[in-house]
């Protein structure tokens, strides 16, 4: 353990971010409040290669970091007094990218003495929904945490903790987002790019496979290694839209992504459905990139509505990622085990925790 405390009358964190192709640093308060939120994105510098390259993202990260820190703190309108914990990602992600983050977490909260914790990245999507409001994650609760590289339904009980029901067998949701929009020449990032191209397209135009639909009257999409009720599978959807392409390449984009978007979204909406119903919860979150889709929102608020579910979304800044979500999981880690020691490392294939 770092035998440092913070300074009396200090209520800040400052909270980096460096997993994937963002850096981000962040100051917010211990009950939540984001003094500053700063993210300087690279995704146009790795549009031209139509995804991130691992160690191009390291090294722009170094670059970035310092200034993106700086005007964390500035823009934060904090100084280093002010300041009683430093919280960074340390996983899942790039491995060198994250250790871009972790060195900086650890020589600031070194030089300065203050308390390092380290953060899982998604569980900072998660506590995105504490920031501006505070509190607690409500529980029980079922939550669906849809990002780049994930794609996972969890029980949030009442105790305490997080049971993963099910995950995705191959693709993430963002990443078949990425993917296809790739095939359909619309750059990366995906996600955004489909969601604003299926505005104008018709969701009917192509069909498209559900993948894993209930094999039995149970509501059983298989078992094993095949997955179970609440398991995802977007690698064939993905295929089905290059085939289309391939075989009637006129379809226009527009209609392309719309039909994408809506068998993906009726995918991700049916599983968290019926997992909510299954649990007997009566709240539903949903954290992560995917989350700031448009026709996902849309979906979730009518079923949830109709079946007297709360839905709480993040506001869509802290959907994709940014530091202020590592602060208010940062303040989580420090209330339940405190202060990590020097030798914090990256786990580059941490799993969802809470
Ligand atoms: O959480 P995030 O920012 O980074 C990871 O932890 O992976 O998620 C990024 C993912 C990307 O795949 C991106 O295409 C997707 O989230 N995304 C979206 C939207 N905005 C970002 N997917 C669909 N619709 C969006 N509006
Ligand atoms: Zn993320």
């Amino acid at each position: 353990m770092s035998a440092v405390e913070p300074s009396a009358g200090a209520d800040l964190c400052l909270a980096l971010e460096t997993s994937c192709d963002e850096t981000a640093a962040a100051v917010v308060s211990r009950s939540g409040h984001v003094r500053s939120s700063v993210v300087a994105s690279q995704a146009d510098f790795h549009a031209r290669y139509g995804g991130v390259v691992p160690e191009l993202a390291a090294r722009r990260h170094l670059e970035a970091v310092l200034p993106v820190l700086e005007s964390a703190l500035r823009e934060a309108g904090a100084g280093w007094s002010d300041l009683a914990l430093v919280a960074v990602t340390r996983g899942p992600g790039l491995p060198a990218a994250l250790l871009v983050g972790l060195a900086a977490a650890k020589a600031v909260a070194f030089g300065r003495g203050l308390p390092l914790v380290g953060v899982n990245h998604l569980a900072a999507h998660v506590y995105a929904h504490l920031l501006e409001v505070g509190g607690e994650l409500p529980r029980p609760a079922v939550c669906l945490v849809v990002s780049g590289s994930h794609t996972d339904l969890c029980l949030l009980p009442e105790g305490g903790g997080l049971e993963l029901l099910g995950t995705t067998l191959d693709d993430a949701a963002g990443e078949a987002f990425d993917k296809v929009a790739r095939l359909l020449g619309l750059g990366y990032p995906g996600g955004p790019a489909i969601d604003r191209a299926a505005a104008g397209g018709d969701a009917a135009a192509v069909a498209l496979p559900r993948s894993l639909q209930p094999l039995d009257a149970r509501g059983r999409a298989g078992s094993g290694r095949f997955g179970g009720r609440w398991a995802f599978s977007f690698s064939g959807l993905k295929t089905a839209v290059a085939t289309r392409l391939r075989a009637e390449p006129g379809i226009p984009a527009a209609s392309m992504a719309a039909s994408f978007q809506a068998a993906v979204v009726e995918t991700l909406v049916a599983r968290t459905l019926d997992a909510a119903r299954a649990h007997g919860v009566r709240t539903v979150l949903v954290a992560g990139g995917v989350a700031a889709n448009s026709a996902l929102r849309a979906a979730l608020a009518a079923v949830c509505a109709a079946a007297g579910l709360e839905l709480r979304l993040p506001p869509l800044r802290y959907c994709t990622d940014n530091a202020a979500m590592v602060g208010a999981a940062g303040w989580a880690a420090w209330a339940a085990g405190g202060a990590a020691g020097w030798d914090l490392d990256a786990d580059p294939n941490l799993p969802l925790a809470l």
